[in-house]
């Protein structure tokens, strides 16, 4: 199968774009580890993870396929998470990775839907999400994920690499960062 002839688009003001949001919301929800009933976790869940970036101020890329859609995302902030407030709640970030986030300040969280996967889409989601943290003047950028987690293999052929590892909520975790 030839993959699909795929767009990226940056999002600058997601809310004008519900159609969207809804595609990227399925997505996030179909690759999401943990299935919740409706109530405030589960609206703590996508907050923590997707909800904060879309208001605007931080980087929202979509890959877009002809005929299906919104068939990946990419959000992301640029500074360092560890200084910032809003970010309190991920405890690995000042805690386990303060050192860390200053030389890798820009940080991201990147999904896929199934059948658009292993096709090079979410490569070309980290080049363009590297290109504009670059341009703001970010020295790195990096990714948290689950220690021996496929997608580790991923990020290093994307040009992260190891840096640290932790315990965040009983499971290992691996800091990966690119230079910019
Ligand atoms: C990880 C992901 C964004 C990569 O995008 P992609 O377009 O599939 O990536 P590419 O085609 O550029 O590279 C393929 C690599 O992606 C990763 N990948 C593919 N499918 C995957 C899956 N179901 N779960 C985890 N990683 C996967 C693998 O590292 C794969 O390489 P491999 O086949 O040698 O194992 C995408 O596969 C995905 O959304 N996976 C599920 C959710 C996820 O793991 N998100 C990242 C959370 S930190």
């Amino acid at each position: 199968m030839s993959p699909p002839t795929c767009r990226l688009l940056e999002l600058e003001a997601p809310w004008r774009h519900p159609e969207l949001i809804a595609q990227i919301d399925a997505i996030f929800w179909q690759t999401a580890a943990r299935t919740f009933a409706p109530g405030a976790e589960r609206d703590a869940f996508r907050e923590r993870w997707l909800g904060r970036y879309l208001r605007g101020g931080d980087v929202v890329l979509v890959a877009l396929a002809e005929g299906a859609g919104v068939v990946g995302y990419l959000v992301g902030a640029l500074t360092n998470p560890s200084a910032e407030a809003r970010f309190a709640d991920i405890a690995y970030f000042a805690e386990d990775f303060a050192a860390l986030t200053w030389r890798f300040p820009a940080h991201l969280h990147i999904n896929l839907d199934a059948g658009f996967r292993s096709q090079g889409i979410g490569a070309a989601l980290i080049e363009a999400f590297a290109a504009r943290a670059k341009r703001a003047g970010a020295a790195g950028m990096h990714a948290v994920t689950g220690k021996g987690q496929r997608n580790v293999g991923f990020y290093v052929r994307c040009g992260f690499s190891e840096r640290a590892a932790a315990i965040w909520n009983g499971r290992e975790i691996v800091f990966l960062g690119r230079e910019l």
